[in-house]
């Protein structure tokens, strides 16, 4: 699980500043490895992230707050969840502003609380409430690193699609050798970087849909999906993060939209049909996440309707293919689209490809509790004319950050 002590190379494409664009929200815990961390600050931001510091409880008696102010340019949040603190960037901004939430160190007890999902003081609340991602970067003695509980943790949070960044192993502050040791600063940075690093979509306009349609069949009545919005709302996340602006059309979801991303709230599938059709000209991508209903009631009552009658029949009429008909625009950005299978997952979505004239296709694996409708992870197979890539079960925003990876290779390669 923990990684060797090599330095990841750093993907030139994105230019000397391979943090630029990422807001990095770092978690200081209590270890006496957080006197290292001005000096992660620093490393933090010469890569271009901007940096939000939380200490835990006690991690002030390792690293003056007022270091990390002075390196990261922003007072600190200290471990309390008060009236004051709340008034300002409360735990909920703090969610919502962070790319990924780094913790370095990360205690024996922190990874702990964690894995729990306790939300008893500041940081580990913002974990609980954030979407963007978590690295951790462990720091502790060596036989508390080697404990089981410590070691079925860590495997926890792994599976969960947390980002391990160490530990280093050597001379400990305790006089011990062995595992535990925080790796260095620069490693943490370097890595953090390659890690979140995804092709570069600079100056491109991304636009996507997600979550389900509304199909009223009276002013309370509709029909609709579970589709929760979590995979549209990640890739529109992660082509954000990739330097796209992005236009994200959403049907009903409970998700707050991404920062930096350009919001359109839609009911039906027609209003989202007009949505993207009004827009379309200037997009270089359009990505097809949503799952939008195949049919609408050629009516919808004005008033709610009564249950005088035994039975009742509702007359559907087709809805518009909105992805069909984007790929067949004068004007067509790149075509990519998803088709949610139970059986016959890749034959059926080439179909979908061939017949809607698509650049690429995800084929998801849906009709299981573990992936696709309103899960946390998925898991796709990637299919162009001439290429089959299988991307195996994951967490939604890994997984997201991987297909804008193959999105933005692909766009180059034409271009
Ligand atoms: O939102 P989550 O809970 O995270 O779940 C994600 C997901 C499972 C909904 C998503 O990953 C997914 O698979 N979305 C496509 C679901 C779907 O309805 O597929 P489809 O086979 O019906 O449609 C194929 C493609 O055509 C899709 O890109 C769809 O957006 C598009 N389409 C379909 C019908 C229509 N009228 N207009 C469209 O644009």
């Amino acid at each position: 699980m923990a990684e060797s002590h090599t330095h990841s190379p750093i993907n030139t494409q994105l230019g000397s500043k391979p943090l630029s664009n990422k807001r990095v929200l770092l978690g200081i815990s209590a270890g006496i490895a957080a006197y290292k961390t001005p000096d992660l600050v620093r490393k933090l931001t010469e890569l271009g992230a901007e940096v939000e510091v939380i200490l835990t409880r006690n991690a002030d008696q390792f690293v003056a707050p007022l270091a990390l102010q002075a390196v990261s340019g922003r007072s600190v949040h200290n471990y309390a969840m008060t009236a004051e603190s709340e008034s300002g960037m409360g735990h909920i901004d703090l969610a919502r502003w962070a790319d990924v939430v780094l913790i370095a160190p990360a205690t024996a007890n922190t990874i702990a609380r964690l894995c729990q999902g306790n939300a008893d003081e500041l940081l580990t609340t913002v974990c609980v409430a954030t979407q963007a991602p978590l690295a951790v970067a462990p720091a502790m003695n060596q036989q508390m690193w080697q404990n089981a509980a410590t070691q079925a943790n860590m495997e926890t949070l792994a599976k969960r699609g947390t980002f391990i960044l160490g530990p280093d192993s050597g001379e400990q502050a305790c006089g011990e050798v062995g595992p535990g040791r925080m790796l260095q600063p620069v490693d943490i940075a370097q890595r953090l970087a390659a890690h979140f690093q995804t092709g570069s979509l600079a100056g491109k306009n991304v636009m996507i849909t997600a979550g389900p349609t509304w199909e009223a069949i009276d002013p309370v009545r509709g029909i609709t999906n579970h589709s929760s919005g979590l995979m549209g709302y990640a890739l529109a996340q992660a082509a954000s993060e990739a330097g796209a602006k992005v236009t994200l059309v959403s049907g009903p979801t409970n998700l707050p939209f991404p920062e930096r991303v350009t919001p359109v709230k839609v009911v039906s599938a027609l209003e989202m049909h007009e949505a993207v059709l009004s827009n379309i000209e200037e997009q270089d991508v359009f990505i097809g996440v949503a799952a939008v209903a195949d049919y609408r009631p050629v009516d919808s009552a004005e008033q709610k309707i009564k249950k005088n009658a035994d039975t009742m029949t509702i007359n559907m009429v087709k809805n518009p293919d909105i992805l069909a008909d984007v790929a067949a625009h004068d004007k067509r950005p790149l075509c990519v689209g998803f088709a949610a299978e139970t059986n016959n997952v890749v034959d059926y979505a080439r179909g979908k490809l061939e017949r809607k004239k698509l650049d690429m296709i995800a084929a998801n694996h849906v009709g299981n509790s573990e992936t696709g409708f309103g899960t946390a992870d998925n898991a796709i197979t990637l299919i162009t004319q001439d290429s089959v890539t299988e991307l195996p079960k994951q967490n939604k925003y890994a997984l997201a950050r991987t297909l804008i990876n193959e999105i933005a290779t692909y766009l180059a390669k034409q271009s």
